[in-house]
């Protein structure tokens, strides 16, 4: 069978239900860069069956047009800016939440308020402040100038709230953290918006604040959770939305002195059996991973040579019982996918969202 990402369902209704005890406030859930690559319409319908009013969050407009599509009434937030009119527009009409970062969403937010094409319908505006991460956002007195425009020349036609977006939220120690928390805070205190600070898997786990109304939820929906410090109980409940499986496509008998694969990197030490996979970095596997293994019935066994486009190779050992056609899961059983984004010296945000289009999701 080719390589397949099986999307477990079951998990994901878990994951979702584990995280809304410990939340509290309100979800949003971020299913941009295609559901973490898990797909985004499987993973908007597994979520929705739990909480049919949810809100989800996107970076792309691509991403809230499909959502859109596949049902007009759901809750959309785009994350990132605006790009033109249409946009704007489209956002609007559709009661798509979009954020205010910069002068020219500000702009074409009061021409489009102010133009006879307003249908009544109310925009949802959330102002990104910039408490210190200085990629978007908003300085506090712009956030203050738009708020006031705003709210007094529009104020019947939108909804205003207030979001983030912590710059080091994996460091849970880092004074960023709290500088971050207080600017937002404060701020949003004075201006008494919703709001939403992003707060990430790690901060999370670690703070569990609850100082905000609405809590962006990513990774740890998707159960990824290992690369995170702390909260031992909770990360130990969260199980892997994804499994990635492979199958054996040759197995060959090595003499020892034989190398194996480009560069003749691996060379036997002794005689032993090698099975090649037909999973590669065109797949999504990672070509810089080192030392890595696999999962083939209950054992583990490690990758051999250079990871290629289409195939990988492990080490079977001199009597293992493997055959041409099993299943060999890559990651989402005994391997996790942080155990592999470690190996390769990459985040497991990137290893699920670079799974290529040739594996086909398959949701149970
Ligand atoms: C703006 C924003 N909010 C929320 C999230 C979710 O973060 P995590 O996946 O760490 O929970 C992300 C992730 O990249 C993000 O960019």
């Amino acid at each position: 069978m080719e390589p397949v990402a099986y999307i477990h369902s079951e998990n994901l209704e878990s994951n979702i239900s584990i995280l809304k005890e410990v939340v509290k406030k309100r979800v949003i859930y971020v299913v941009k860069a295609d559901g973490y690559g898990h797909g985004l319409i499987n993973i908007v319908n597994t979520i929705r069956k739990v909480e049919p009013a949810a809100f989800f969050a996107v970076a792309r407009f691509s991403e809230a047009e499909k959502i859109i599509k596949h049902d007009s009434k759901l809750n959309v937030l785009l994350l990132s800016p605006l790009l033109d009119a249409y946009e704007l527009k489209w956002c609007v009409d559709n009661g798509v939440h979009f954020i205010l970062s910069g002068d020219s969403t500000f702009r074409l937010l009061c021409e489009y308020l102010g133009s006879v094409h307003f249908k009544n319908v109310k925009g949802n505006v959330w102002l990104k402040y910039n408490t210190g991460m200085n990629r978007l956002g908003l300085s506090e007195n712009l956030v203050k100038t738009y708020y006031g425009l705003l709210k007094n020349s529009y104020g019947d036609k939108i909804n205003l709230h207030l979001l983030s977006h912590l710059a080091c939220s994996n460091k849970l120690d880092h004074y960023a953290n709290e500088l971050q928390q207080k600017c937002f805070l404060n701020l949003s205190d004075e201006l008494k918006l919703p709001s939403s600070l992003y707060a990430s898997g790690g901060t999370f786990l670690k703070k569990c604040k609850q100082d905000t109304d609405f809590h962006r939820l990513g990774l740890l929906l998707y159960g990824v959770s290992d690369c995170f410090e702390g909260a031992k109980d909770l990360k130990q409940k969260l199980l892997p939305v994804m499994s990635l499986h492979a199958t054996i496509i040759e197995i060959n008998q090595i003499k020892k002195g034989d190398f194996v694969g480009y560069n003749a990197s691996w060379i036997a030490r002794e005689s032993t059996n090698v099975a090649v996979i037909n999973i590669g970095y065109g797949d999504g596997y990672p070509q810089s991973s080192e030392g890595g293994c696999v999962q083939i019935a209950d054992r583990l066994y490690p990758l051999i040579g250079s990871v290629n486009m289409d195939t990988i190779t492990v080490d079977l050992g001199s009597n293992a019982n493997c055959y041409v056609g099993q299943d060999v899961i890559i990651w989402g059983g005994r391997v996790k996918v942080e155990d592999v984004a470690l190996q390769a010296n990459t985040s497991p945000y990137e290893l699920l969202t670079r799974v290529t289009n040739r594996v086909k999701r398959v949701l149970l």
